[in-house]
């Protein structure tokens, strides 16, 4: 059974609620669980935010007391909410969070939509983020649209786009472009072709290591993305939607910049949100920066940095021996003439 219906009447049923839920680190998120649970007063679900945000348990009554019997029969139908017989508790196995982080444009408060994403502690390898790196994409994206021009974009593509949340910001900044989504995690899909509803767009979304399932198209003018960058080798705990690869996690970013300039028209458009190890010897030295200057048939058209010190918790772990903290960028290139 489809379980989109359930999460349109969930997404509904919050909104009456008025319903917010910004997406916290996991480090803060496992931070604010374990004060939660070491407090008795305070370890159960009072609110609709601590069961669909902050992932805790919700006893009998208080479930009554938040969902309707109807909509509780649809979302535990739906595996959406799980009751634990031996301990007679409700927990969510999604979170809802705002898509965007609330502000005010025109004078106007930008409308709230949610967006549905695993619930903490996503240790399982298929695990689907969102996270505050998502909310800084989108804001990298919003100030990179400048360099779109009025051109219209034919297709665009989000690759490693996880639920959907880069596919989702262009499909409703570029109406009329066909925008697909591209991910090797299906259950991050699923959940993308319902995140996609919520908002009111349409994105086409494919199964696919990284761009496989587009190279035959040629009408491709702006590819996306917000890839994994945290140092993994083969075999390691670290999970798939933030697992890097070699080069301290920067192998999967620059063949997403490599290979995403070979798939774009001539004139298309790659940005990519991205984080770098900056080695504590060399502190002015950016070896993404430097990687992405020699790829070629590219040229760079701006490039900043929007988050000096990210995952600082990652520092520990060896492939960081060298590293004094990982910076996030953002970079705008485009696909010269063939
Ligand atoms: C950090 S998450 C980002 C998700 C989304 N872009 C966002 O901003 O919230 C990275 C995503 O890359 C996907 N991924 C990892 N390796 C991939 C590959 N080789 N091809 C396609 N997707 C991949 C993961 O499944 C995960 O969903």
């Amino acid at each position: 059974m489809s379980a989109e219906p359930a999460f349109l009447a969930l997404a509904a049923h919050l909104k009456r609620q008025n319903y917010t839920f910004i997406c916290p680190t996991p480090e803060s998120h496992g931070k604010v669980v374990a004060k939660r649970i070491q407090d008795p007063e305070r370890q159960d679900v009072k609110n609709l935010e601590d069961l669909f945000g902050w992932s805790l348990k919700a006893d009998r009554n208080t479930i009554d007391r938040l969902l309707s019997l109807e909509l509780l029969k649809q979302l535990l139908e739906a595996s959406i909410i799980i009751h634990a017989e031996s301990e007679d508790r409700f927990k969510s196995e999604y979170r809802l969070s705002n898509l965007y982080l609330p502000h005010i444009q025109d004078g106007t408060s930008v409308p709230q939509m949610y967006y549905i994403h695993s619930a903490f502690p996503t240790t399982q390898p298929d695990a689907v983020f969102f996270g505050p790196d998502t909310y800084l994409f989108l804001d990298f994206l919003t100030q990179a649209s400048r360099y779109l021009g009025t051109n219209p974009r034919r297709a665009v593509v989000d690759v490693c786009c996880g639920s959907g949340a880069g596919a989702i910001h262009m499909a409703r900044s570029l109406p009329s472009s066909t925008v697909i989504g591209l991910d090797l995690n299906p259950k991050a899909l699923a959940l993308g072709k319902i995140n996609a509803k919520l908002a009111g767009c349409q994105v086409d979304f494919a199964e696919s290591d990284l761009f496989a399932a587009v190279k035959s198209r040629e009408d491709i003018d702006l590819v996306v993305s917000n890839p994994p960058y945290i140092a993994s080798s083969e075999g390691s705990d670290v999970p798939m939607y933030a697992a890097g690869g070699a080069e301290q996690g920067l192998a999967l970013p620059l063949r997403i910049v490599s290979e995403g300039i070979q798939v774009l028209a001539e004139g298309g458009l790659l940005m990519i949100y991205t984080g770098l190890p900056v080695f504590y010897e060399k502190p002015g030295h950016d070896p993404f920066l430097q990687r992405i200057r020699e790829v070629e048939g590219a040229e760079l058209v701006a490039y900043r940095i929007i988050h000096p010190d990210m995952f600082g918790e990652e520092l520990s772990s060896p492939p960081y021996a060298d590293t004094g903290r990982i910076q996030v960028v953002g970079a705008v290139m485009r696909r010269m003439r063939r």
